[in-house]
Parts: structure tokens; C-alpha cells; sequence
């Protein structure tokens, strides 16, 4: 997109944001869905266009440092060192909310979500629109999230008022959440800023929270899933199960980290090696997948090396069935 006709964009989008409608903008983790973060009418919109339940809180995107004190109180020391190493990017903060944050962007909890994306385009509208967005991924409730406009286009359609397009993200998987509301800095979502990462800033490594943990409200186990059954099966099991599944006359689709060898019928994508092009990739393969309407989706497990701890969380989500298991 030329620079002219991106400014033509954001100049529509901030007149659309300002008077109540949504638009959804990339980031460098997936497309967002944006609504006035003040307005509560304009952000009741984004759960109806997303068909969200109203008590799952919403990540208010900022471009500045000096806008946080507007949303949070009662700051820990480490809001300063991770903002400085981590933002504008791919960190969700969790902090004590300011009294006049709207109840519906929330949840009604008493913490907030905050986050200044790395996304050039991301940050001209935020800069454009001069206050806060709320933004959940811009996909239905559910859904895998959208890491280009068209799959934006393919979830929401005509409930959003406008996409400003931004090409492919960049990071491919929602930000890392950390918790920092209840003393002890806590990791709620794995995501393009490692547990290392953290770890090296905060002098200590944050609590984890695993399966059993409990649970930040909107992180269900299902999630970011494909409509179509998805299972993970272990690396050295997967030709085995693939060929098992194919002798049975299955319509399977088959997303790996290897070629498909020839006796395989199954339509076969082949993801990159390495976890940082892999996650980038991830979510528009499953899209892909999932549009061939095929009676199972086969996904090759990730490694279990820390690299991969944002995938293998996004893997295990696509592959939990959707009832029965929470
Ligand atoms: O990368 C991302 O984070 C993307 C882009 C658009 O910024 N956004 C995103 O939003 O993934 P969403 O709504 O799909 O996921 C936000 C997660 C939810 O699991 C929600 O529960 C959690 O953040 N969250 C938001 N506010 C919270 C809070 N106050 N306490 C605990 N969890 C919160
Ligand atoms: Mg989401």
C-alpha cells in the first residue's frame, strides 16, 4: 500500500473510532479488533461482532509509556524495565486497573490488560486516534485468529466497519501475558517474548501457569481452534497414524515439519523447521486446512524445547476437543 493511501485509511478508521465503530488494524502478533477503549457502547460491539462472552477481558493497546498511569494504578517497579525492553511489542501487561476504566473492557475484574504493539501501522493508528483501543484478535469467538486482512475478512465480514490492511504478521502468535497484578510476576499466555526473555528482565523467572493453574478468564483450553477435528500426534508416530487413518479411506489433512513421502495421498502442508518461521506460518496453514472441509486435521506434535512453548500452547488448544473438556 502506498504511503498516501495508508494515511487516507488511518484518516477513515480514527473517524470511524471516534464515533463508535470498529476497525480492525495489524499488529505484529495477529489482527486486532479495535474499538474506543473509553466508548462502552463501541466496545460492547466488538463482543457482539466477535460472539464473545461479555466476562472475558479485552487488551487496551496503547502507543506511549505515559498513557499506562491512565489505565493502571499501583504500578510495580518492573512496569518501567519491561516496557523499556519490551514495548512497543509483543508483551500484554496485567496491572491493577484505574478507577475509570470502563467495567465492559475489563471484564468487571479489578486488573487490565495493557499492550503497545510493534506494528508501524498499529502505532500510526493508535498515534492517529490519540487515546487507547481495545482489542481482542479479530476473529470469531474461538476461531483461530487472523494473521492476514483477508482472514480478517473471512471470520468477521461485514461486522467490522473497516480493515486496515498491514500484510502478514510478522510474529504469527498473540503476545506473551504476564500477570504482574498479585505480587509475583506470573506467565497467563506464552507468546513472541520467551520465558528467557522475561526472565533476564525480571532478574527472576516469572510463575508459570500450567494446565492445572488457574485459569486467566477467556484463556479456555479450547482455543484458536480449526473448525475442523484436529489431532496432534507425536513426531516419531506420525507417518504410522497418517497411514492407519489413510487405509481406513479418511479425507485427511496432514501439517508437519517434513515433506510428505510419496504413499501419502492426504493433503500435506509442510511448516518451517525452526520455531520463530513456524509460528509466523502457523495460522494461515491451519486456515488453509480447515477450508478443505476434511474429516480430521493431522498436526505433527512440536518439540518439547523451550523455543516451542508458544506453539506447543497454541497446538494443544487447536487440538482440545471444543466440549467436554473444560
Ligand atoms: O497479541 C495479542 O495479544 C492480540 C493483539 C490483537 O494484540 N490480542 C489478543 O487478544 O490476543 P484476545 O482478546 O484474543 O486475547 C487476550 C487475552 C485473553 O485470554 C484475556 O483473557 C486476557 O488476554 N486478558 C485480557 N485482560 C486480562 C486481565 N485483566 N486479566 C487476565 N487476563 C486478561
Ligand atoms: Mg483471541
Amino acid at each position: 500500500m502506498s504511503d498516501s493511501s495508508l494515511d487516507k485509511q488511518i484518516q477513515k478508521a480514527v473517524e470511524i473510532l471516534h464515533r463508535g465503530g470498529l476497525v480492525a488494524f495489524p499488529t505484529e502478533t495477529v489482527y486486532g479488533l479495535g474499538a474506543d477503549a473509553k466508548n462502552p457502547e463501541a466496545v460492547r460491539r466488538i463482543f457482539a461482532a466477535k460472539g464473545r462472552p461479555a466476562d472475558h477481558p479485552l487488551i487496551v493497546h496503547l502507543f506511549a509509556v505515559e498513557q499506562v498511569k491512565d489505565w493502571a494504578k499501583e504500578l510495580p517497579e518492573q512496569v518501567n524495565d519491561l516496557a523499556e525492553a519490551f514495548w512497543p511489542g509483543p508483551l500484554t501487561l496485567i496491572l491493577k486497573r484505574a478507577e475509570q476504566v470502563p467495567d465492559i473492557v475489563t471484564g468487571s475484574q479489578d486488573t487490565v490488560g495493557l499492550r503497545i504493539p510493534g506494528h508501524p501501522v498499529a502505532l500510526k493508528l493508535l498515534k492517529a486516534f490519540g487515546g487507547a483501543l481495545a482489542a481482542p484478535s479479530a476473529n470469531r469467538f474461538g476461531h483461530i485468529s487472523p494473521t492476514t486482512a483477508e482472514a480478517v475478512c473471512a471470520e468477521l465480514g461485514d461486522a467490522v466497519d473497516l480493515i486496515v490492511d498491514g500484510g502478514p504478521c510478522e510474529v504469527g502468535l498473540e503476545s506473551t501475558i504476564l500477570d504482574l497484578s498479585s505480587g509475583e510476576p506470573r506467565l497467563l499466555r506464552p507468546g513472541g517474548i520467551s520465558v528467557e526473555q522475561l526472565t533476564e528482565v525480571l532478574g527472576a523467572s516469572p510463575l508459570l501457569s500450567g494446565r492445572d493453574a488457574p485459569r486467566a478468564p477467556g484463556t479456555l483450553a479450547s482455543h484458536y481452534a480449526p473448525c475442523t477435528p484436529a489431532v496432534l500426534v507425536a513426531e516419531e508416530n506420525l507417518l504410522a497414524f497418517v497411514s492407519q487413518q489413510q487405509a481406513l479411506g479418511r479425507r485427511l489433512a496432514v501439517l508437519a515439519r517434513r515433506a510428505a513421502p510419496e504413499n501419502i495421498t492426504a493433503k500435506w502442508l509442510k511448516l518451517p523447521s525452526e520455531a520463530r518461521a513456524y509460528a509466523r506460518a502457523l495460522y494461515a496453514a491451519l486456515r488453509e486446512l480447515d477450508a478443505l472441509s476434511c474429516e480430521q486435521i493431522i498436526i505433527e506434535a512440536a518439540p518439547a524445547t523451550k523455543e516451542w512453548l508458544a506453539v506447543r500452547d497454541r497446538l494443544s488448544r487447536a487440538t482440545t476437543p471444543r466440549f467436554g473438556s473444560e
